[in-house]
């Protein structure tokens, strides 16, 4: 039997212990250049190899999806030569690497505002999502240009957009809304994990953050890869998911009264 996600299929019928989708705040890039003297570009750059390599390790700790955090709202007000650099990484990332992701099965998204993106990048971004639309081994979304607080009020607009052309059906509802979110068709974030030691969302997955766990690392991105994905997915075991609710059969308490 095979258990269908939205984003994923299970051969043996029995989805392996999560989580199933890890969401990454990818954070850490300019200390890493600045510790070794280097331009922080070169920081980016370093990145998007520590960015190859979880996304090569992630299968290996049964996770089906990756929604890693690229570029937000906010990251606009750094100075453009940066912003230029970050621009210039969807370019070499998706340049190098689509063909190859495209043949493993590994189906791209992009969050975010397309809107504001230099036109380049744009069609590079939608290239990207079209070539690999067919895949559903794997699911990697990059957020670009990309902010919680946006997301939530363009789900709002469209909302209202909807509402102002009578095709609003029945009272607003947390799917309904959720629908008009950037995330929106793909898989519950089970872990959000930051790396560089901060302790914060940033304005990341605000709304889809509402039940994730969370890992908060030490390591600077660049230096990211399978040792450290295995640590946070190890401390994800670690804990016991209520939702609000109870579970006494299964949660670590009862288990440990046995
Ligand atoms: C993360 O690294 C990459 C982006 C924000 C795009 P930073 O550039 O934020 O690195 P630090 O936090 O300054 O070290
Ligand atoms: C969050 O990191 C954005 C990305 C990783 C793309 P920032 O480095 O921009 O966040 P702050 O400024 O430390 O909160
Ligand atoms: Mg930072």
């Amino acid at each position: 039997m095979t258990v269908q996600t939205a984003a994923t299929s299970f051969e043996d019928g029995q989805p392996p212990q999560g989580p199933h989708h890890v969401a990454i705040i990818m954070d850490g890039n300019g200390r890493w250049a600045e510790r070794r003297g280097l331009p922080r570009a070169m920081g980016h750059r370093e990145g998007v190899q520590a960015l190859k390599r979880t996304v090569q390790a992630a299968p290996r700790f049964g996770i089906r999806c990756l929604t890693v955090f690229g570029f937000s709202t906010e990251n606009w007000q750094r100075p453009a030569e940066e912003v230029s650099d970050l621009m210039g990484l969807v370019r070499a990332y998706v340049g190098s690497d689509l063909d190859r992701l495209k043949k493993e099965g590994v189906r791209i998204r992009i969050l975010g505002r397309r809107a504001g993106l230099p036109t380049d990048i744009a069609a590079i971004v939608d290239k990207a999502e079209a070539n690999t639309a067919g895949n559903d081994r794997f699911l990697l979304q990059v957020a670009f240009n990309y902010g919680g607080r946006a997301d939530i009020v363009d789900a709002a607009q469209a909302w209202a957009d909807k509402v102002a052309r009578g095709e609003a059906a029945g009272p607003l509802t947390e799917e309904a809304f959720a629908l008009g979110l950037s995330s929106a068709g793909g898989p519950p974030v089970d872990l959000i994990v930051r790396t560089s030691g901060e302790q914060r969302l940033s304005n990341f997955l605000l709304w889809e953050a509402a039940y994730a766990e969370f890992v908060f690392q030490d390591v600077l991105w660049p230096d990211y890869g399978a040792e450290a994905l295995g640590d946070a997915v190890a401390q994800y075991h670690n804990r016991d998911r209520r939702f609000g609710g109870r579970h006494p059969a299964s949660s670590k308490a009862a288990r440990a009264k046995g």
